[in-house]
């Protein structure tokens, strides 16, 4: 009998596991089941017909109930044409990210490669690294899919907001303050996740890989700052002066996609009348929305409110119809109305797709090349490595994996903290949090500074995280939190030597104390470096890898902010009431570390061999031919003036070289200033960047091509080009 019952509790056992690998591989959602005869006749599952063809065909057949409910994130499913729901809310800033509603790693896939967050890729001044994070993304995003864990393919990232205010909480999750950086890494990372090839050749019959989708509109960045929230901020935006800056940019990014459909972000229509009342009703809010273009919100507003809008006879039907088409237009691209994915191409990308080796390594040649060695006094790092030496590893940042990825992240491959990477390479390692947290509201100064006393080197891990910076929290001050700095202080006067101090931020953070401070040898920023980031620090801080990341943005001095108001959108100066402007390109007062800042082990050497236009010259005075450590960049100088603008394209070729004793990945950026600076336009500006990998003596030419049209006009007062 006990044997019996051993048996029949043992078939349980097997039926539950049968059941859960069952339900592990769900089912993805498909239209046009090709095994459904009520279905699979329809014309818009034709996959031999045109896709405008389809769409046309399949919004024909749809009642204005059936209409309505596909206008908002969550679209339900129609069983009665075999059409599938569909989330159109997915997230993908950095990786596969479990934030927003459809995607879900409770099945077979439970993580997925988390790169590095995207200012420190930027970091790395890398357009085909940035390309191929896309694509990596893509494919893990497409096994999510096919393994049923993806309710959809529509993917909101890149954020390619100008990261304008150092205070902005979200500023990490974008490439920085330069219009020209933003706009290529908003291409390369774009062709990347759709399937396109780096120069724009598209998929076959416009298929797509899966669907990015910029955000967000100009001057959204401010998310929650001193009382001001970015639900019912009215930001004043200067057309003429800021908003081109960024307008440039657009035009970019829908020449290379076809943009196909604009999402409200979430709850955004609503917020038109319950929160600034610019609507007088809800209908008033979903006509506005649907005639100025909009296609698919983020909410439940248009679900609730568009049909009696076409009932008061405010909205004419035709308007839900052309928002539709972009949305069914999508879908048919991403492949999603031909049958079982298990039938197609793309079907067969399974989960061993998934945090593959070559991915997990993609993510740490990010990290590696984004890191930025911001100071290095007597040639501190990288550190030589001795039998007998000992470390200490002092700081909140030091013993935590959440923290490198930084926000809009899912669950990593692996988890290893910068503490266990260090440990790698220096067994005799002491570690101390230091602080209570990162924000330090208590702190163990004995402890770190008995443990820094007895070691040979000491490295702080110090910084942000997201409880400092995050979506809905803006900084309202750019130091260390709490007593990190006096943690710093006390530890580098006890330690034997220099020590080197280890920065986690998105945000830059006011660290002239380090700066100056000869007991702090080496700086080094590692933004939120991703899910290989701990391995990337310790491989450089040991030598294994040559820095070569520089900085995205400018970092200012504290006092930056007592005279900028978070709320003032203006990127130009204004000297009758001392407002000093915003970023490289027009903020000319001190700063912490400058935009393009960046040390090697190496030093590289410039030289300007080539101009193709007479109009322009070199300016000698300026120009430092020697770079030690490659902080100081050539400025080319124009004199062209307007008539000129609309000419052809010319080239500049700069000749580098590695003159250190190390191997190195190195960006060379090029700016160009006016010969005249009028009327606030920018200082200088990037014109051009791009990377060269040099092993020691080695040496490349760099050869750039500029069209003065687009790197040499500027905006005049009026927002026009030329004078
Ligand atoms: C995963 O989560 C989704 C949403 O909560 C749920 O519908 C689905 O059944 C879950 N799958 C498994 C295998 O638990
Ligand atoms: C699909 O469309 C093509 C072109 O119009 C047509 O020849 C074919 O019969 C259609 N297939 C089905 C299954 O209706
Ligand atoms: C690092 O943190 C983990 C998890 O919080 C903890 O278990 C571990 O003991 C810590 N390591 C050290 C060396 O304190
Ligand atoms: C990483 O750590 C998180 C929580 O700290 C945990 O949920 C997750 O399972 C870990 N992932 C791996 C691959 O170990
Ligand atoms: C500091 O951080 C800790 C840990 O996250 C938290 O419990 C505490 O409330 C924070 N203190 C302040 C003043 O924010
Ligand atoms: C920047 O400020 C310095 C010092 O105030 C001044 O000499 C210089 O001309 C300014 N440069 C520009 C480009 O405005």
């Amino acid at each position: 009998m006990k044997l019996h019952g051993f048996a029949a509790i043992a078939s349980i056992w097997v039926t539950l596991a049968a059941l859960l690998i069952h339900t592990e591989s769900a089912q993805p959602p498909f239209s046009c089941d090709s095994s459904n005869p009520s279905t699979r006749t329809y014309p818009f599952c034709n996959k031999t017909l045109p896709i405008p063809h389809r769409v046309q065909d399949l919004v024909t057949r749809l009642t204005l109930d059936e209409k309505v409910s596909q206008l908002v994130n969550s679209a339900p499913s129609i069983p009665r044409l075999g059409v599938s729901a569909y989330q159109w809310w997915s997230e993908a800033l950095h990786g596969v990210s479990r934030h927003g509603k459809g995607v879900q790693f409770n099945g077979t896939i439970k993580s997925a490669t988390m790169f590095p967050q995207v200012i420190l890729t930027a970091a790395a001044f890398d357009s085909h690294l940035w390309y191929r994070i896309g694509q990596a993304i893509a494919v893990e995003a497409r096994a999510m899919y096919n393994e049923g864990q993806a309710m959809g393919m529509t993917f909101w990232a890149p954020n390619i907001n100008v990261f304008r205010d150092p205070r902005w909480g979200r500023g990490q999750e974008t490439p920085g303050e330069d219009p020209l950086v933003t706009g290529r890494y908003a291409v390369s990372y774009v062709r990347g996740i759709q399937g396109d090839s780096i120069r724009g050749g598209k998929l076959k019959d416009g298929h797509l890989q899966a669907s990015a989708c910029c955000k967000h509109f100009t001057a959204y960045d401010l998310d929650s700052w001193t009382g001001v929230n970015r639900f019912g901020f009215d930001a004043h935006v200067i057309l003429s002066h800021s908003l081109r800056l960024e307008s440039v940019l657009l035009f970019d990014v829908t020449a290379l996609s076809g943009i196909r459909y604009i999402a409200s972000d979430c709850d955004a229509v609503a917020i038109i009348h319950d929160v600034q009342g610019y609507a007088k009703l809800p209908e008033d809010a979903v006509v506005d929305v649907l005639t100025a273009g909009m296609d698919v919100n983020c909410g439940s507003y248009l679900k609730k409110y568009t049909k009696s809008a076409v009932q008061q006879k405010k909205l004419s039907e035709s308007e839900i119809d052309r928002a539709l088409h972009n949305l069914f237009t999508v879908r048919m691209r991403l492949g999603l109305f031909n049958g079982s994915p298990n039938e197609q191409l793309m079907g067969n990308i399974r989960p061993d797709r998934v945090c593959t080796q070559e991915n997990q390594d993609l993510a740490l040649e990010a990290a590696r090349n984004g890191i930025v060695l911001l100071k290095n006094s007597a040639r501190l790092l990288p550190l030589l490595r001795t039998e007998a030496m000992s470390l200490a590893v002092i700081g909140p940042n030091a013993n935590v994996t959440q923290t490198l990825l930084g926000n809009y992240e899912g669950p990593p491959c692996k988890n290893v903290t910068i503490l266990q990477a260090l440990q790698g390479y220096m067994k005799n390692t002491m570690y101390h949090q230091g602080c209570n947290a990162v924000n330090c509201t208590s702190v163990a100064i004995n402890e770190a500074v008995n443990i820094a006393k007895n070691t040979d080197y000491v490295i702080l891990v110090m910084g942000l995280d997201q409880s400092q910076e995050r979506e809905s929290h803006d900084r309202v001050d750019l130091v260390l939190p709490g007593k990190q700095k006096s943690l710093i202080l006390s530890v580098a006067k006890a330690a034997k030597k220099p020590i080197v101090l280890v920065l986690l931020s998105g945000g830059p953070v006011d660290v002239s104390f380090a700066k100056d401070h000869k007991k702090i040898g080496s700086i080094l920023w590692a933004g939120y470096p991703g899910e290989a980031g701990g391995i990337a620090i310790a491989e450089i801080i040991f030598g294994d890898q040559n820095p070569g990341g520089r900085l995205p943005m400018t970092w200012y001095p504290k006092d930056y902010i007592r005279i900028v108001q978070m709320t003032d959108m203006r990127m130009r100066p204004d000297p009758s009431t001392d407002y000093p402007g915003r970023t490289y390109r027009f903020y000319n007062g001190t700063k912490v570390f400058e935009f393009g800042h960046g040390l090697s082990y190496s030093n590289y050497i410039y030289e300007f061999k080539s101009v193709t236009k007479k109009k322009l010259h070199f300016d000698r005075s300026s120009t430092a031919k020697v770079v030690k450590n490659s902080v100081a960049v050539g400025y080319l100088v124009s004199e062209m003036a307007t008539q000129l603008c609309h000419n052809s394209k010319f080239s500049v070729t700069v000749a580098v070289e590695n003159a250190g004793e190390m191997a190195g990945k190195h960006p060379v950026l090029l700016f160009a200033r006016p010969a005249k600076l009028t009327n606030g336009n920018a200082m200088k500006r990037l014109v051009g960047f791009r990377t060269v990998s040099l092993g020691a003596g080695g040496r490349a030419e760099v050869k750039f091509t500029l069209n003065p049209c687009e790197h040499l006009s500027e905006a005049n007062k009026d927002g026009f080009d030329g004078d």
